[in-house]
Parts: structure tokens; sequence; C-alpha cells
């Protein structure tokens, strides 16, 4: 590991001359390690702190302001002097424990700046500057100090002034869900507040003209920008506030009635990083690890307990309807009955678990899934008491727990087991200890926790300060049990599986589910194209693709799949993560009794890489990345395209020199399209070397995977 610390190579404090009739204020400066970003920090004439960002010497961020309100006391935000500043740097090389590459460098150079008032309170805010090659991250930090002990943050206005009315790929600033479509449109023109009121979710709340982060935009000159944040820890999400006509956004905390206010910090306390990320091409965004260079290192130690890993799961069929959760029967997606008997039977039957285990035996699949396997899902929705509904260790009579616990095992097949807390997070704390022992004691590992619905207690919101305390308590708590974690409904990645690689994958967006029942007829072929610069950048989505019956007219008519089936495929390398579901029912993969072709890219695929290359894409049209297997050295390529047909060529160099690759390609067949001819592909076998080219196809709405393997 090379640590080098550069000691005030960069800061430089020019005083503006006293001749100039300008006033007089400090200006300090520090640039990324290849010049390409440099930050201003300055104090306005009224001594507020401020910062600019320049790209390669081109402002891409202009004079933007800092500071604070609190409950009871005077704004922190002027009258500021510098009384110090340090500057300093790192240069260093990590390993990823799973990830999208095994190495990663973190390399930056960072400018501290210490700030007190010159008003009989004298209180003091440090500002940390880390600027890397690929964007910048700063942070507030408190230090200890008399007379300020705890602070209740009614604000903090956090500027980013953009230099243009840039296309921006945005979703609403919900406090309680990321589960919306993102909205490609001009800043100016980004409408938050026209998003709410969606039938399709069951907890929303967007209170201001605000969106979430990552936040993605193109300027006129082709740059690229996404704005976010790194090591959320004890503090509220961060939304941004839309000023339209100045071309600025403002941090917007997300609050709590229960508080009265949007964070209680308490000294000496440091902020998470706000980050903006600066791209020449857009697939350099998805390449960064700004965002988790910006974390602690791993506090875990080994998290072997966790084994990457594809699996099936008793799920995709309760959303399409064919059965239900809960036992009674009453959780029927397909006819929308909610407290009343429908036509669909229990999900989670031991002998339906079996059917999976044997299936997923019989492919290469590790792992299983299996939901409504626990009583309590005929109270867990719709109701204001959710509290004591589940216990998490008790089974529906229909399901032997036991008995799938001891066929998975002589089958080889890993359980991941479920626990949907129906957004009752007081419950889900007294239990998760018996609950954690519970799957130990059945060498289960990892879990996919939920949080559908409104928060109990009222007043908090999925994505503030109360709930990132307790999605900490329970990576925190999971942690000592080795146990790894998959949430949905979570709070949104901001790089913390650096530090807890417990975290393995969470969803926090608009998922595969709402192909199945959305009202407005699912996701859209952009959907994805969108998702890979915007969601992801975050971190690992467990999206669950793999949908081959597209249309499913057996179950849920009227809702479909908007993609080709290649398209499907191209998914399991261009959304990263290190578990990934086969969605689709066992007998949606079968052709006349025998598995799909096609499935054998989802057997081959891996989960864990050893390094990632985006060849080419762009926002919201096409996307191509490739990935290195660890292990194995395979290679695996995904691509996927929007609503546009699209050919791509794609050059192999990336390859290793001298060896000879058995390509396997599976592609949109000639009349494929996504709305009438879904299904359609082809499979092509070819050798390719470092020195090939191959161009391909893909079809509206679709998209293609590769499997590269040694071909001796
Ligand atoms: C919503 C989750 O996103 C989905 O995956 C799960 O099946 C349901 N909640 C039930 O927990
Ligand atoms: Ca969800």
């Amino acid at each position: 590991m090379n640590k080098f610390l550069y000691a005030f190579a960069l800061l430089t404090i020019i005083s503006l001359s006293s001749c100039e009739r300008e006033n007089k204020f400090e200006t300090l400066q520090v640039s990324s390690p290849n010049d390409s970003n440099q930050i201003t920090f300055q104090l306005t004439e009224d001594g507020q702190p401020s910062y600019t960002l320049k790209h390669n010497g081109k402002t891409v961020i202009d004079t933007s302001a800092m500071g604070f309100e609190f409950k009871d006391l005077n704004t922190l935000s002027k009258n500021f002097s510098i009384i110090d500043a340090k500057t300093g740097g790192l240069d260093e090389t990590w390993a990823m424990p799973w990830g999208e590459q095994l190495e990663v460098r973190n390399q930056y150079n960072e400018l501290i700046v210490y700030l007190e008032e010159n008003t009989p309170e004298q209180r003091k805010l440090n500002i940390h500057f880390k600027v890397y090659d690929d964007g910048v991250g700063f942070r507030y930090e408190f230090p200890q100090q008399d007379n300020l002990d705890e602070l209740l943050i009614t604000d903090e206005n956090t500027e980013f002034s953009l230099t243009g009315d840039h296309k921006t790929w945005w979703i609403p600033g919900d406090w309680d869900i990321y589960e919306h479509l993102y909205n490609e449109t001009k800043f100016s023109e980004i409408d938050a507040l026209s998003k709410a009121n969606n039938e399709d979710l069951n907890a929303s709340y967007i209170p201001e003209n605000a969106v979430n982060t990552p936040v993605t935009m193109k300027t006129e000159d082709g740059l690229y920008l996404s704005f976010h944040e790194a090591d959320l820890t004890d503090y509220a999400g961060m939304t941004l506030k839309i000023h339209p006509s100045e071309n600025k956004m403002v941090s917007e905390l997300v609050g709590s009635e229960r508080l009265g206010g949007k964070a209680k910090i308490k000294l000496p306390f440091n902020t998470p990083w706000r980050t903006i990320q600066v791209a020449d091409k857009a697939g350099d965004l998805i390449e960064s690890k700004m965002i988790l260079n910006l974390n602690d290192p791993n506090a875990l130690g080994n998290v072997d307990y966790f084994t990457p890993m594809k699996y099936v799961g008793i799920w995709w069929e309760m959303h399409i309807g064919k059965s239900t959760w809960d036992m009674e029967g009453t959780q029927d997606m397909n006819t929308f009955t909610v407290g009343e008997k429908g036509s669909s039977q229990h999900g989670a039957t031991t002998e339906n678990a079996k059917k999976y285990i044997d299936f997923a035996a019989e492919n290469g699949i590790q792992g299983l899934l299996v939901e409504g396997w626990n009583t309590g899902w005929d109270q867990w929705i719709n109701t204001d008491d959710r509290e004591g509904v589940f216990d998490f260790i008790t089974p529906y009579p229909d399901y032997d727990f036991d008995e799938v616990m001891a066929y998975a095992k002589d089958k080889g097949v890993e359980v991941i087991m479920h626990h949907e807390t129906s957004a009752a997070p007081l419950t889900y704390e007294k239990q998760m200890e018996a609950a954690y022992d519970f799957m130990k004691a059945n060498d289960i590992n990892s879990v996919k926790t939920g949080y559908v619905g409104e928060i109990i207690p009222k007043g908090e919101y999925h994505h503030g300060q109360w709930m990132v305390k307790h999605y900490q308590k329970v990576l925190n708590e999971t942690a000592k049990k080795e146990i790894a974690v998959n949430a949905h409904e979570p709070i949104k990645a901001t790089g913390k599986r650096r530090t807890y690689p417990n975290a393995i994958a969470r969803e926090g967006l608009r998922g595969q589910e709402f192909n199945a029942w959305a009202s407005d007829g699912g996701n859209p072929p952009a959907h994805l194209p969108t998702v890979a610069f915007t969601r992801m950048l975050s971190g690992p989505i467990d999206f669950t693709p793999g949908v081959f019956n597209i249309k499913f007219d057996d179950y849920k008519k009227g809702n479909r799949v908007n993609t080709t089936l290649a398209h499907q495929l191209g998914l399991y390398v261009v959304i990263y993560s290190p578990i990934q579901m086969a969605c689709d029912l066992p007998e949606h993969y079968l052709v006349d009794g025998e598995v799909h072709p096609a499935f054998q890219f989802i057997t081959d695929v891996g989960v864990d890489w050893q390094q990632s290359k985006v060849l080419d894409g762009e926002v919201g049209d096409y996307v191509v990345i490739a990935r290195q297997e660890r292990e194995t050295d395979n290679w695996f390529i995904g691509g996927i395209t929007d609503e546009n047909a699209r050919t791509f060529k794609i050059n192999f160099d990336f390859l290793e020199e001298n060896k000879t690759y058995k390509a396997l390609i599976y592609k949109d067949g000639p009349d494929a399209d996504w709305e009438n001819n879904p299904q359609e592909y082809m499979i092509e076998e070819k050798e390719v070397t470092k020195n090939s080219t191959h161009t391909i196809q893909m079809a509206a709405g679709g998209g293609f995977a590769i499997s590269l393997m040694d071909s001796e």
C-alpha cells in the first residue's frame, strides 16, 4: 500500500492587494493531482464561506455560499475569519472484498479551512475539501468548542451554483422513497412537486421543488456532472432544492416533525461529504470510485461469510399475481383484492420452495430467497398499527422451515432470509437479535430487509436522521452476527459499503417489480440506460433482472416488461450488484421442458469482478460495460439501449495479449423489438482476441450480453 502525504504542497494564500478598491478577502486554492479540478475557497465581503469549482480552467460551479441555521441560535454563515488552513493529500490503493474491481486507487489533494466568527460568540467551523481527478468532496467539521455541545440543525444551506441551464436527469426529492421514474429536462424545468400523489407508492412525501441524489447533468460543452453525498452517518439525507431562475441548487435536508428540525448533532461532528463528480465522458461517471474513497476503510475485517452469488426466489410470482405472500390469500396482486381472499394461493410453501431449489441446483444458481415464509402478511399493509405484525421467526404452517433448509443444504443452495418490517423499525429493533440468532442457527448468512409504507412513528421519514441511524444499527447488529444485508426501501447508498462491507446491495430505485403492477405501465426502455448514470453511481443495485416471459399474459394482463429478452441479459453486467437475481418463474425459464438456451448466460455470468470498463454510453440512451470476473479471468459484456435501435461496434482491445477467447454472443433477433417482438433472440459463437472487433445490432428497447471464456 502506497501512502504519500503531501504537506502544504498546494496551499496558496493570496491576499488581494489593499490598494484594490475591492474588499480584502482571502482566497485558498487546491487542485486535484492531475490539475484538472480546482477548488477555490473564499470568504465573501460579509465573511461568508464560499467555493467555486473549475474543470480544466473553466468554471463549472460558480461562487456558492455555505452556512447553517439552528433552533434557538443565530445563523452560522457570516462574519467569519480564516484562522488557519492546512493542505495535504493521499495516494493509496485499497482492495475491495467484493466489488466492481479488486483494487481502488484513492488519490486526492485536500484543504482544510479553519474558520471562526468574529462576533462575541466566536463559534468555530472547519470546511474540509478533497479534490480528486474525478470530482470533489467537501464536508463541514464542527470542532469541539466552549458553549456549544448539541445543535439542532433546522437548515443546511450549501449552494451549488451551476453555470448554465444544464440538461438534467432527476427524480423528485421525496423524503420517503426513491422509486420514481427519472425525468430528463432542462434544469430550469425541474418540477418535483408535479410528481406527488403517485398512486403506486405506499409512502411518498415531496415537500419542495427539490431532487434526490445522485442527480446527473450534461452541460452545453458536453461535460457531465453528478451531485451526491458520501458517508451519510448520524445525519439527515440531503435533497437539493431547485432555484430554477438562478441555475442554483441548495441543500435541503430531510426533516422530522418529531425532532422539529433536520438533524441533531453532538460536537465534535463531521457532516457527510457533499460530492460533485465531473467527467468528460458519461462512462467515466460510472468508473469513478470517489464516493467510496470518501468513506472510511473497512471496519469489519473479513466478510467471507458473504459469497457474491446469483439467486432465484419466491418473489416475482407474487408481484405478477400468481401467488400471495400471505397464507390467507388476501394479498392478491392480480385482482388487487386486499383483505379478502383472491384467486391465488400462498407462494411460500414447502413444495414450491423445493421446486426453486431444484431449478437453482440444476442451473448453477447459488441462492434462494423466500418471501412470505413467516406469519403476519395478512396484516402488514394498509393499516396504521403495524407494530408487532412480524416476529421474523415463526413460519406459516404450510412452510416447513426445517425441511426446506435441509433440502437446500442437500442440494448446495444457500437460503437468503427475508425480513419485511412494514416500516415499523421499532418492532424490528426489538426483534432483531432473536431474528439474527435464528438465522445463524440455521446457517443463513444474508437477509433482504424491507420497509414498505409510512414510517411508524409518524413524523419520521425513510431518509431522515432517525432512519439513517436505524439502517446503520441494522448494519452494526448484523455485522456482529456475520450477516450481510440487502436493503429494500433503504436510505440511499453513500459508499458506506467500504466501511461496512456487509452492506451488499440495496433497492432505492424503481425496480423490476414496477413492471409487474405499476399503473403507468411499468419502466420505459430508457429506464436502465438512465439508472446506470444516476442511481448506480451511489452503489450496488438489487434490480432483480432476468424476466424471460416478457408479457406474462397468463397472470397480470395489462402489465409487461418494456425491454427485449436480450436487454434483460445485458443487465447482469450493466447493473452492478454482488447478488443478482434470476427473477422469473422456473417454468418461464423452460422451453419444451428444457432450460431456455439463453439461460446459459445467467448460469455463466460472474458476480464479483477484477475490473470493470465502460466501453461507451450516453445518459438515458445506451450503455455498454465489460467486466472481468475474479478467479476465472473470464470477461462478460452487457449492452442495453433505450427505445431506439442502435448499432454498436465492440473493440476487444481490453482483452489479454496472446489469448483466444470463446465468445458466446446473446443478442436481439433480426425482427426483435421491445414492443412487438421482445423475446426473439439469437446466440452466436465465435473466437475473439485482443485484435478483434464485432459489430452488434441492438433492437429498440434491446441489448446484448457476451461471455468471453478461455477457449482452451
Ligand atoms: C417491496 C420490495 O421492493 C419487494 O422486493 C418485496 O417483494 C415487497 N416489498 C414485499 O416485501
Ligand atoms: Ca420497493
